[in-house]
């Protein structure tokens, strides 16, 4: 499946969720995940996205590994509602854009 890493944390620009054929992206309150059951490796998604944040799990840049697990287990366990359609960004997305170390804030 592809994985959402640590780019999207608070730049959440939702563009991926709109295009996938699946449904497969869930809606975390700071970031978006792929649900790794559903995700049918299209990579659609993947050009969509302003911040690069989508990799396949084949592929994960050198830092970026624990999102596969972090994705599996946000989109398994989290509840997190299924999300379709554009929502805007945060209004500091472009300053969170510039952050590389942002996975203390996400929620457990
Ligand atoms: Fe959806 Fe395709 Fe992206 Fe998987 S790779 S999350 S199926 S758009
Ligand atoms: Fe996140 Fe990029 Fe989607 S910032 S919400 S992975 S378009």
């Amino acid at each position: 499946p592809f994985v959402v890493t640590e780019a999207c944390i608070r730049c959440r620009h939702t563009d991926c969720a709109v295009v996938c054929p699946m449904s497969c992206f869930r809606a975390g309150p700071d970031v978006l995940v792929i649900h790794p059951d559903e995700c049918i490796d299209c990579a659609v998604c993947v050009p969509e996205c302003p911040v690069g944040a989508i990799f396949p799990d084949t592929g994960l840049p050198a830092g970026q590994e624990a999102f596969a697990a972090i994705n599996a287990r946000l989109a398994r366990h989290a509840g997190w509602p299924v999300i379709t359609e554009r929502e805007a960004a945060p209004a500091d997305h472009a300053r969170w854009a510039e952050v590389k170390d942002k996975r203390a804030l996400l929620a457990a």
